[in-house]
């Protein structure tokens, strides 16, 4: 059997809808995870999930560092759910852990008090084997914290400030189909359709100014490697974790699923009336990603205004770790996908071990700092790999792209292993004890079993 996996090609649209953005709402509301209907460009009303009654995807929660969340998960669906908070640092009884999920009909209260930097994260389910049906039918939501650091660089705001949510989507049947064949679970399930903030190709006007874009890669498992249809440069000023040191101009980036990127995009010579599109562009990421280059949102220039805003050179201060501070290495090995001797399912493990909910695979002192290296050297697919309850750093990547990338320095809780690639992480564990989960985002490998549970004693 060909083991290769193929891409899912992306079927443009006209970028004739404008962009919608979630509502914001604060740290005290009610999620309640439901079927919803959504009028799709194209495609008239279709079924999906959402976090209101508004549509697909959930709002956007805002909130200051410091502050306590109160948040009443309801669940309308027929199945379980619960609410996993990626990249916030909590106690893992809040954390969305499979074992605390929630029976259809029932309810929890997510009470935890956020202590970060400002950044944006973000929120979905992550129900045991149920995560990459429920995100890709349209549970997923923004998480955006700020701080007196952040606000004090008085970055573009307003209407200056987009937050975009990118995700490949099918439709079929005026739904959102999920049922991966043994191929799909190989590559994880891709769509043909691109959607930003739950829009089929969108457009959005802008001035000519500089804007704050801040993107979640929100995908099951697409990959994009973000430019301009211009070929102009923009500037990266944030990751998963919040602002970088400094900023730092880039043509294209790379972008995984579950990864986040904050970004300076400038309009400002740009003509009035003329457009630009945010694309992918091809990229070498094994047989099934990067394949093609398709555009995500249009930026239509209807207005000419005159910007002062500089982006500030220095952005954050962020303490480096380095290799001496750790005092143990883990090496998790996750190369290894196969099919079954009767060639009728896949399984992705990391160092050989499927997910099992009554193992944990590895005890960590609290406080430690570690270093931990997934090692994707003899494997055939990409693997986004992302740690629950804290933030690391990225200290090095030999093999396939064989350096850091521009968004991989500052904190993270995601990092791209692409084939071929050897990437070691520096890990303080300084949060919480308790269980947590680490496990690669690409969904369909994490429900296939490709996650692995730490404890902190
Ligand atoms: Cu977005 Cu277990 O993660
Ligand atoms: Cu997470
Ligand atoms: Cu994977």
């Amino acid at each position: 059997m060909n083991m290769a996996g193929q891409p899912v090609l992306v079927t443009e649209g006209n970028f004739t809808t404008p962009l919608a953005f979630p509502t914001i709402t604060g740290a005290n509301t009610t999620l309640t995870a439901q079927n919803v209907s959504s009028n799709i460009n194209g495609f008239g009303i279709i079924s999906s999930l959402g976090y209101s009654a508004n549509g697909m995807l959930g709002p956007t929660i805002k909130i200051n560092s410091g502050s306590s969340v109160n948040i009443n998960l309801v669940n309308h669906l027929n199945e379980k759910t619960n609410i996993h908070w990626h990249g916030l640092k909590i106690p893992s009884n809040m954390d969305g852990h499979p074992e605390n999920s929630i029976d259809a009909g029932g309810s929890f209260n997510y009470n935890f008090t956020v202590n970060q930097r400002a950044g944006m994260y973000w929120y979905h389910p992550h129900a045991e084997m149920l995560t990459g049906k429920q995100v890709f039918k349209g549970l997923a939501g923004l998480f955006i914290v700020n701080d007196t650091e952040e606000n004090s660089l008085n970055l573009p705001s307003g209407n200056r400030e987009i937050p975009l949510v990118i995700q490949d989507k099918r439709i079929s049947l005026g739904s959102i189909p999920y049922s991966p064949t043994m191929m799909e679970v190989m590559t994880g399930l891709m769509g043909q359709y691109i959607f930003v903030n739950g829009v089929y190709a969108p457009y959005q006007n802008v001035e000519t100014a500089k804007y704050r874009v801040r993107i979640l890669n929100g995908s099951n498992a697409r990959i994009y490697n973000l430019a301009l249809s211009n070929g102009s440069p923009f500037t990266i000023i944030g990751n998963d974790g919040g602002l970088l040191a400094s900023p730092h101009s880039v043509n294209n980036l790379i972008v995984a699923p579950g990864e986040r990127v904050d970004l300076i995009i400038d309009f400002s010579t740009l003509s009035i009336n003329s457009e630009l599109y945010l694309i992918s562009k091809t990229f070498n990421g094994g047989d099934a990603q990067g394949t093609q280059e398709f555009k995500l949102i249009k930026f239509k220039i209807t207005n000419q205004v005159t910007d002062n805003f500089n982006i500030p050179a220095s952005l954050s201060s962020i303490n480096q770790l380095t290799e001496g501070m750790a005092t143990i290495s883990r090496n998790f090995d996750i190369q290894n996908s196969s099919m079954n001797m009767s060639g009728n399912a896949m399984t992705h493990t990391i160092n050989n071990k499927s997910f099992d909910i009554n193992r944990i695979d590895e005890l960590i002192n609290n406080g430690a700092i570690e270093i931990w290296t997934f090692d994707n050297t003899n494997g055939k697919e990409p693997h986004p790999m992302h740690l629950h309850g804290v933030q690391f750093q990225v200290l090095s990547r030999t093999g396939g792209r064989a350096a850091l990338m521009s968004n991989e320095s500052g904190w993270k809780d995601m990092v791209l292993c692409m084939p071929g690639e050897k990437v070691k992480i520096i890990i303080p564990f300084n949060s919480y004890s308790g269980k947590f989960l680490f496990h690669c985002h690409n969904l369909e490998h994490e429900d296939n079993g490709m996650m692995g549970q730490y404890k902190v004693n």
